[in-house]
C-alpha cells in the first residue's frame, strides 16, 4: 500500500479497507509510515470519522502491535473501570479495594496525569515506598492473593497506541470519537479483563463537553468490547464540577481513605457504589451490598493489604503543602457554579498537573474545596484552599479561577443534571 493514497481516502470521505488499516498500523510502528503523514491522517479522521468497521479494525490492529496479557490462569474473574478523566476523579482508589473485597480481582492497569487532568500513579505515588512498576508476574500474584492492584500499563501493551496518542497530542488530534475509543479499547482488550465498566464523562471537565457525543463514545467503546469478548458496560457520569472537595494528588489520596473508612463526599461515594455495583453485576454478584463493605471495613482492609504489596506504608504521613491561600466568600448567598476545567487548570497550575509526559508533580499541591454549587454561605467564609510549596505560584492559579465561582441569589442558581445520568 502507498500510505499518501490512505490519506486521500480518508480525506475525500473514503473507507480504509482492513488489510489497509492493518498494513498502515504495522508500518507505522516499525517507522515505515513517518508521523507527519500519520498525522495528516488522524486529521483526515477528526474532519471526516470512520466506521463501525474501520474503528473496530484499528482497535484490533493496535491491539496486535504488541502483547497481550492473561489472566484465564487466576483462579478468580477480572474486572476493570476505565474512566475517561476529569477533575478530582480519585474513583479508582476507593473502587478498586472495595470491589476486590468481594473476592473478585481488580487489575487496574493506570496511567499519569498530563494537562488539567490527574493521574491515578501520580496520586497513589504521594504514599511514602509505594511503587507504580510491577512485572507481569507480579501483578498476576498480587491479583491472586490481594485481588487487586493498581499500576503502570506495561510498554508492551498496544505500543502503536502509545506512538500514535503522542502524536495526537501535540497535532490536535485527540478529540475524535474513532481515535479516543479505539486507543482505550486498545489497551483495555490487550490488558486481557474478563469484563470492563466504562466512566465517560460529559461537561467542563471532560474530554467532551457535550452529553450526545459521549454517549455517542461510550456506545463506540461498549461495542468494541463485547465484540472483542469482553464484557462491557459504561455509566455515563457529569463532570461540570469536580469529583469531591479534593483536586491534587496527596489530597485525594486522603479523601479517598475517608471514604474508605465509612465518610467521605457525598458525589465520591454515590460514584463509587455505582461503578462497584456494575463492576460486580458483570462479575455475576448482582446483588452484592457494596455500602456494607465500606461501612464495615473490609474495603479499607483490602486497600492496606494492596499498598503494602506495592511497597508502600499505608500508615506513612502524606506531603502537606508549605503554603496555602484561602478564598472566602465575598457575600452572603449560594455557590453558583465551581467550574472544572478551571479548577483542574489552575491545580495543574499550583503544580498538582505536568505539561509534559516528564515533569515531576508536586504531590503536596493542589485544591481543597470548602463549599459545593447548592451550598448556602455567609459573607467571609472560606470557599476553597489553594495549596502549593511555592507562593509565587498562587497568582496564576487565582487567575486560572478568574470568573469559575460565582455567589449569588439562590434564585439565580442553574439547573444541574445528576452525577450520574444513564
Ligand atoms: N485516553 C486514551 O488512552 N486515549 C485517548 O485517545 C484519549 C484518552
Amino acid at each position: 500500500f502507498d500510505v499518501v493514497d490512505l490519506i486521500r481516502t480518508k480525506r475525500d470521505h473514503g473507507a480504509l479497507s482492513t488489510p489497509e488499516i492493518d498494513w498502515l498500523i504495522d508500518a507505522y510502528t516499525r517507522g515505515y509510515v513517518a508521523d507527519e503523514q500519520m498525522a495528516a491522517l488522524a486529521m483526515a479522521i477528526v474532519l471526516n470519522g470512520m466506521s463501525r468497521q474501520e474503528i473496530r479494525d484499528l482497535t484490533l490492529a493496535m491491539i496486535a502491535s504488541g502483547e497481550r496479557m492473561d489472566f484465564s490462569q487466576l483462579s478468580k474473574t477480572t474486572v476493570d473501570k476505565h474512566s475517561t478523566g476529569g477533575v478530582g476523579d480519585k474513583i479508582t482508589l476507593p473502587l478498586m479495594p472495595l470491589v476486590a473485597s468481594f473476592g473478585v480481582a481488580v487489575p487496574q492497569l493506570s496511567g499519569r496525569g498530563l494537562g488539567h487532568t490527574g493521574g491515578t500513579l501520580d496520586k497513589l505515588e504521594s504514599i511514602p515506598g509505594w511503587r507504580a512498576s510491577l512485572s507481569n508476574a507480579e501483578i498476576l500474584e498480587q491479583l491472586e492473593s490481594v485481588g487487586g492492584v493498581i499500576c503502570a500499563a506495561g510498554s508492551g501493551l498496544a505500543p502503536a497506541d502509545k506512538k500514535l496518542y503522542a502524536l495526537r497530542d501535540i497535532t490536535g488530534t485527540v478529540e475524535a470519537i474513532p481515535l479516543i475509543a479505539s486507543s482505550i479499547m486498545s489497551k483495555k482488550i490487550a490488558e486481557g479483563t474478563a469484563s470492563l465498566v466504562l466512566d465517560v464523562k460529559f461537561g467542563s471537565g471532560a474530554f467532551m463537553q457535550d452529553i450526545a457525543r459521549s454517549r455517542e463514545l461510550a456506545q463506540t467503546m461498549v461495542d468494541l468490547g463485547n465484540d472483542a469478548g469482553v464484557r462491557t458496560t459504561a455509566l455515563l457520569t457529569n463532570m461540570e464540577v469536580p469529583l469531591g472537595l479534593t483536586i491534587g494528588n496527596a489530597n485525594e489520596v486522603r479523601e479517598s481513605l475517608e471514604v474508605l473508612a465509612g465518610g467521605g463526599p457525598a458525589d465520591v461515594v454515590e460514584l463509587t457504589l455505582a461503578l462497584a455495583s456494575e463492576m460486580l453485576a458483570l462479575a455475576g454478584q448482582p446483588d452484592a451490598d457494596v455500602a456494607a463493605a465500606l461501612a464495615d471495613g473490609r474495603a479499607m482492609d483490602t486497600w492496606n493489604r494492596v499498598i503494602r504489596a506495592q511497597g508502600g506504608d499505608p500508615t506513612a504521613a502524606l506531603p502537606v503543602a508549605k503554603e496555602t491561600e484561602t478564598v472566602v466568600a465575598p457575600a452572603s448567598g449560594v455557590l453558583l457554579r465551581q467550574d472544572a476545567l478551571a479548577f483542574g487548570i489552575a491545580a495543574w497550575r499550583l503544580g498538582a498537573g505536568r505539561a509534559r509526559a516528564s515533569d515531576p508533580v508536586v504531590h503536596a499541591a493542589g485544591i481543597e474545596l470548602h463549599a459545593k454549587p447548592g451550598d448556602t454561605v455567609v459573607a467571609g467564609q472560606p470557599l476553597f484552599t489553594l495549596a502549593a510549596d511555592d507562593a509565587s505560584r498562587f497568582a496564576r492559579a487565582l487567575a486560572a479561577l478568574d470568573g469559575a465561582w460565582a455567589v449569588g441569589p439562590a434564585s439565580e442558581l442553574p439547573e444541574s443534571l445528576p452525577l450520574v445520568v444513564e
